[in-house]
C-alpha cells in the first residue's frame, strides 16, 4: 500500500491542543454495510481494511438488522488486520463513526471503539461519517487546502459544502429528495442489476451513448438538487414498449446526474469565488463523473482513488485525528445518531 503524505506540513510531534501525543489513530467505520478499520498517522494512511457485507445481495438492499449482526461478527478481525498491517499493537487514539447511518450498525462500531480506547487507556472520539467523506481527499498527495467546495455524493447524501476551515462547513446545495447514489441504485434495480447498482450502471454506461435519451434535469428550489423525478422518468421510459438498449439508458441517466452535479458545483464556485473542488462519497467512484469533472476549466479538482470514495475507515481515522488534535474528546457517553448534519457539528 502506498503511504500518502497528507500532513507533511505537520510538526514532528503531533500534539493535541491539550498537549497529548496523537500519532497513529485507529479508525472504525460500521455505519452501513462496510465493516472497516484503518490506521492513519502523521505520515498518512498506514492501513485501510474494508470488508463489504455480501449478505444483503439477495435482498437487493441493506437489511439493517443483518448489517448490525454481521458487523458484530467481523469487526474484531478487521481491526486486528488493520493494526497488523499498520505494524502497531496499540494506536495513540481511537475514532469511530458515531453517525449518521443505520443506528444499530453505528452502535456496533462505536461501542467497540469506545471499549478498545478504554482498555488501552487512549483518547476516543466519535466522528461524523459525512465529515469523514468530505475530508477524505485530504488523504491524498496533493491534498486540497481550505477553503474548498466539497461535493459529497454518496448513497445516503448529496450535498455541496463550502468547507471554509476545519469544522466550519456551510451547505450551499443539497438534494431535496433522493441522494444521487440512491438514484443509481434504483435505476439499476429497474434494469435488473444487482445491489449496489452504481458500479453496474457505470460499466453499462461506458458502452452506451450519453445523448441517446434526453432525460430531464429536474430543478429544485434555489440551488438545490432533486433526483427522484429523474429516477421516475428513467423507470417510466424503461417500462414503455421498445425502449432503447440498457447501455444507452444507463449512459443517458448517468449523464443527467453528472449534468446536475456539474451545474450546481459551478454555481457554488461562482457564488463563493472558491475554485478548489474536492469530490467524495461512493458516486465519486463513477468513471463518467470523474472524467467530466477533470475536464472542467477554471477549477482544480481533487478526487480520492475509487477505493477511498466508497465507505472506508481511513477517512474516519483522518477526520478523528484532526478532531483529536483540535482537542475534541468523546467519553463513554458518546451516543450514536441516525441523523447528524455536517453544518450542525
Ligand atoms: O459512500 P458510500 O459507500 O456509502 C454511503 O455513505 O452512502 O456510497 C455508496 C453509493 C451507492 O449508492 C453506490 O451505488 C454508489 O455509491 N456507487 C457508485 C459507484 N460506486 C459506488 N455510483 C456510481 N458509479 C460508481 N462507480
Ligand atoms: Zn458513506
Amino acid at each position: 500500500m502506498s503511504r500518502t503524505q497528507p500532513n507533511s506540513k505537520e510538526k514532528e510531534q503531533p500534539l493535541s491542543s491539550t498537549g497529548q501525543l496523537i500519532g497513529n489513530v485507529l479508525g472504525i467505520e460500521t455505519s452501513c454495510d462496510e465493516t472497516a478499520a484503518g490506521v492513519v498517522g502523521a505520515g498518512g494512511v498506514l492501513s485501510d481494511i474494508v470488508h463489504t457485507q455480501t449478505i444483503h445481495e439477495k435482498y437487493r438492499g441493506v437489511v439493517p438488522e443483518l448489517a448490525s449482526r454481521a458487523h458484530a461478527e467481523k469487526l474484531a478481525s478487521v481491526v486486528a488486520e488493520a493494526l497488523e498491517e499498520a505494524g502497531i499493537e496499540r494506536p495513540d487514539a481511537v475514532a469511530a463513526t458515531a453517525g449518521p447511518g443505520l443506528i444499530g450498525a453505528v452502535l456496533v462500531g462505536l461501542s467497540f471503539g469506545k471499549a478498545l480506547a478504554s482498555g488501552w487507556g487512549v483518547p476516543f472520539v466519535g466522528v461524523n461519517h459525512l465529515e469523514g467523506h468530505l475530508l477524505s481527499p485530504m488523504l491524498e498527495d496533493p491534498a486540497p487546502e481550505f477553503p474548498f467546495i466539497g461535493l459529497l455524493v454518496s448513497g445516503g447524501h448529496t450535498t455541496i459544502y463550502h468547507a471554509c476551515s476545519f469544522g466550519n462547513y456551510e451547505v450551499l446545495s443539497t438534494t431535496v429528495d433522493d441522494a444521487a447514489g440512491e438514484a443509481f441504485d434504483k435505476v439499476a434495480r429497474v434494469l435488473g442489476l444487482p445491489y449496489p447498482g452504481g458500479p453496474h450502471i457505470d460499466r453499462l454506461a461506458a458502452k452506451g451513448d450519453p445523448e441517446a435519451i434526453g432525460f430531464p434535469r429536474p430543478r429544485a428550489k434555489g440551488d438545490n438538487m432533486s433526483f427522484s423525478g429523474l429516477k421516475t422518468a428513467v423507470r417510466n421510459y424503461a417500462l414503455k414498449p421498445n425502449p432503447d438498449t440498457h447501455e444507452n439508458i444507463a449512459a443517458s441517466f448517468q449523464e443527467a446526474v453528472i449534468d446536475v452535479l456539474r451545474d450546481r458545483v459551478m454555481r457554488a464556485v461562482k457564488k463563493t469565488g472558491v475554485t478548489t473542488v474536492a469530490i467524495s462519497g461512493g458516486v465519486a467512484a463513477n468513471s463518467g463523473l470523474r472524467s467530466a469533472f477533470s475536464a472542467l476549466d477554471g477549477i482544480t479538482v481533487f478526487l480520492p482513488p475509487r477505493s477511498r470514495c466508497t465507505d472506508n475507515a481511513s477517512m474516519i481515522a483522518h477526520a478523528g485525528r484532526l478532531r483529536l488534535l483540535a482537542g475534541d474528546r468523546g467519553g463513554p457517553e458518546t451516543g450514536s445518531r441516525s441523523n447528524w448534519q455536517l453544518d450542525k457539528l
